[in-house]
C-alpha cells in the first residue's frame, strides 16, 4: 500500500501532492474542492468473442479535448463534497444517476494542486460500482444531459485488455491527454479495485 502510493505520487505532475482526506478538508480559504466519480460495472462481454472486457469503466471527453472523470467543483464547505458531486454527476450525465448515490465511503484519494500561479483546486475522487444495466442507463441517458456537447463531449469506456502488439488497449489509450491527476486516479482505481487482469503490467 505504501509502496504503492509512493508510485502515484512519482507519477503526478509537478506541484500536485496526495493528501489524507482529514488535512485536505482543512483547506479552506483560496482553495476550491472539485469532486470526480470513476463509474465502473463488472461486464462479461468478449471483445471478438474471446477477449473478455471484465469490467465498464467510464470516463468523458472534456471541453478542452482532455479525458476526465464526471464531477466538478463543489462548494464546500456550505454543502458536503457528496453533495456537490451527485449535483455534477446529474448535470454532466442526466436522469440515470438518480438510480444510485455516491456516498463518502466511495471516496479514494485526494489531490492539491497548488502552481504559484492559477487556482488553488484540491480534487477528490470517487469509485462508485454499478451494475451493468446501471451504467448503460447512464450512457443511453448522457445525450440528454444538460452539459451535453457544451462541458461534456461524451462518454468514453476504457479498454482494460493490452492486445497482441502489446500497445493496443490499455497502453494506447493511456497514451491520451487527461486533465489534472485523472490519469493517477484512473491507474490508481484499476489497481486498486483489482479491475485490471492478474498478471497484467502498467508502466506508468
Ligand atoms: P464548471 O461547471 O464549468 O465550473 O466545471 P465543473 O464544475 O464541471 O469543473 P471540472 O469538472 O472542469 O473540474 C473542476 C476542476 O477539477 C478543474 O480545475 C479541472 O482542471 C479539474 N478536473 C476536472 N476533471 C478532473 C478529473 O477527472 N480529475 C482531476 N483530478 N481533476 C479534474
Ligand atoms: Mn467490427
Ligand atoms: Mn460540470
Ligand atoms: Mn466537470
Ligand atoms: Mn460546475
Ligand atoms: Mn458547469
Amino acid at each position: 500500500m505504501g509502496e504503492r502510493r509512493s508510485t502515484v505520487e512519482r507519477l503526478a505532475p509537478t506541484g500536485v501532492r496526495r493528501m489524507e482526506l482529514e488535512e485536505a478538508l482543512e483547506l479552506r480559504t483560496n482553495w476550491r474542492h472539485a469532486c470526480h466519480a470513476l463509474l465502473y460495472a463488472p461486464d462479461p462481454g468478449l471483445l471478438f468473442r474471446r477477449i473478455p472486457l471484465r469490467y465498464a469503466v467510464l470516463m468523458q471527453m472534456r471541453f478542452d479535448g482532455r479525458l476526465g472523470f464526471p464531477g466538478g467543483f463543489v462548494n464546500f464547505p456550505d454543502s458536503s463534497l457528496e453533495d456537490g458531486l451527485n449535483r455534477e454527476l446529474s448535470e454532466e450525465l442526466g436522469q440515470a444517476v438518480a438510480a444510485f448515490r455516491v456516498e463518502r465511503a466511495d471516496y479514494r484519494s485526494s489531490y492539491a494542486s497548488a502552481e504559484s500561479s492559477g487556482p488553488r483546486v484540491v480534487a477528490h475522487f470517487y469509485a462508485k460500482r454499478l451494475t451493468l444495466e446501471q451504467l448503460t442507463a447512464v450512457e443511453r441517458g448522457a445525450p440528454l444531459a444538460q452539459d451535453h456537447g457544451l462541458e461534456v463531449l461524451g462518454l468514453v469506456r476504457v479498454p482494460l485488455y493490452t492486445l497482441q502488439d502489446g500497445v493496443s488497449g490499455l497502453p494506447a489509450f493511456l497514451e491520451n491527454t487527461f486533465i489534472g491527476t485523472a490519469r493517477e486516479q484512473l491507474l490508481e482505481a484499476l489497481q486498486e479495485l483489482g479491475l485490471l487482469e492478474s498478471g497484467s503490467v502498467i508502466r506508468p
